[in-house]
């Protein structure tokens, strides 16, 4: 292999999060605005293309391929590219994040493709609130799909709750319950206050603190060892599998050990979320650049990451303004 990716603080990127596609069929309150406007459509990488980006990071030393959208069952036969990457040297975990809708109809073809884990969105598991989070009725469809999934073997499933105060935060017990009854991890997600056109509302953020405290009395939480290179904080539910996790993407951000970079839809390296520095490898892709050429523009991505949001908000200059998650990827 070739040297791996080190960014100027030392750190090893080893994960890479793939947008396959912007568009949504949900449009989560804290994700998306009203009305989205989406990339042209060839302004989206190709299967090949996004194979190719992987299979040079993988060259590198990226372990983990996540992918994500928007929603990525939205885009036809992602399952072709699953399969594409599945087969490549060095990689060997791939992973979905997805809204569910699709996975009652897609995940065994998902799982027979090479996909071997999938994030399930679960925001709330009452009908109506679940409605008036994501804009569709879609809760017992969902609920279907991350029963299909845990059919179809993926190991492991989890669910991720984005709790936004005022929204859902009265939900996390039940949530924590939901995923107990089905012997699995679900992880809540601080609230990464910017909304859809990119404001920043910091008054709606539930800290992962609050959560916690909202299931202790009610469930015996084990907490777990940190996992290096892991964006969440677990804990078993003692005398039952599966347990909660936080996301403490404010409250305690996972910065200093980060280990990822974002591969956008439209062909963009974002390596890191909240800062606004992109490179843009879709020109080189499709400018007959070499994998070579391709490799030091990926490093030039990497050397210039960010030492990431936890140093912004301690130097109290936090970006403006933020892509939307739906273009990020979550
Ligand atoms: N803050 C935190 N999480 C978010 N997600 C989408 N928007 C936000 C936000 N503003 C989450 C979704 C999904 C994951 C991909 O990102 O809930 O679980
Ligand atoms: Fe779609 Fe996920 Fe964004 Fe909700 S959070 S609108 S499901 S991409």
């Amino acid at each position: 292999g070739r040297p791996p990716l080190v960014d100027s603080f030392g750190r090893v990127i080893r994960k890479i999060r793939v947008s396959v596609t912007e568009r949504c069929n949900f449009r989560c309150a804290y994700c998306m605005p009203v009305a989205p406007t989406w990339f042209e459509r060839d302004a989206v990488l190709r299967f090949e293309e996004i194979a190719r980006v992987v299979r040079i990071v993988a060259s590198m030393g990226v372990r983990t391929v996540k992918l994500t959208g928007g929603e990525p069952l939205m885009r036809r036969d992602v399952e072709g590219l699953i399969s594409m990457i599945a087969g490549q040297p060095g990689v060997n975990s791939i992973s979905m994040t997805t809204n569910g809708f699709f996975l009652e109809e897609k995940a065994s073809a998902l799982r027979n493709a090479g996909l071997g884990a999938v994030t399930i969105s679960l925001p709330s598991v009452d009908r109506e609130k679940f409605r008036s989070i994501t804009g569709v009725d879609a809760l017992d469809k969902v609920v279907r799909g991350i029963d299909a999934a845990l059919s179809a073997g993926f190991s492991p499933v989890k669910l991720n709750a984005t709790v936004v105060k005022g929204l859902n935060e009265d939900e996390v017990p039940r949530l924590a319950e939901f995923a107990r009854d089905r012997g699995i991890f679900i992880r809540f997600i601080e609230f990464m206050p910017f909304d859809g056109k990119g404001s920043w509302r910091p008054d709606k953020v539930l800290s992962w603190r609050e959560m916690y405290e909202s299931l202790r009395g009610k469930f015996d939480l084990e907490p777990l060892p940190r996992e290096a290179g892991s964006t969440s904080m677990n804990f078993a539910f003692k005398g039952a599998r599966g347990g909660v996790g936080f996301i403490a993407s404010i409250t305690a951000p996972f910065c200093d050990d980060c280990e990822r970079i974002r591969l956008t839809a439209d062909g963009r390296i974002v390596p890191c979320m909240f800062s606004p520095k992109e490179f843009d490898l879709r020109s080189a892709l499709r400018g007959g650049a070499s994998d070579l050429k391709l490799e030091g523009m990926i490093r030039a991505a990497v050397s210039s990451k960010d030492r990431g949001v936890k140093y912004m908000m301690q130097a109290g200059d936090l970006p403006n303004k933020i892509r939307p998650m739906y273009v990020l990827g979550g």
